[in-house]
């Protein structure tokens, strides 16, 4: 798959303009074609598990922001998301916890 460029969200948002505000941590998933192909479906279930909170709003905790986007350029890794800006592929459920609970940890 080509990707497209990245910088809009599935609803033709911009990425960085758009969104509540207050988070401190950005969540991006991606919820394009090659995610969904690798479990995106069930990721962001889990996700959404998670954080308590559907797209677009914050998490239960208020730490996180939840977005969904188009494809970031992570095919090869698919499905990604991007916190902060960082990338992160072949996520799992499991891969997620593990990022989420750095990076609380990181920000205390
Ligand atoms: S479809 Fe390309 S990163 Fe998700």
């Amino acid at each position: 798959m080509t990707p497209r460029p990245t910088g809009l969200s599935q609803d033709g948002d911009e990425r960085h303009s758009h969104g509540p505000a207050g988070a401190r941590h950005r969540i991006e998933l991606c919820r394009d074609t090659s995610c969904q192909a690798m479990g995106g479906d069930r990721l962001a279930d889990h996700v959404r598990k998670k954080l308590g909170c559907e797209f677009h709003a914050h998490s239960r905790d208020g730490v996180f922001v939840l977005q969904p986007v188009d494809c970031l350029g992570l095919c090869t890794r698919s499905p990604g998301m991007l916190i902060d800006g960082i990338p992160y592929g072949q996520l799992t459920p499991r891969r997620f916890d593990k990022i989420l609970d750095y990076i609380r940890k990181a920000s205390v």
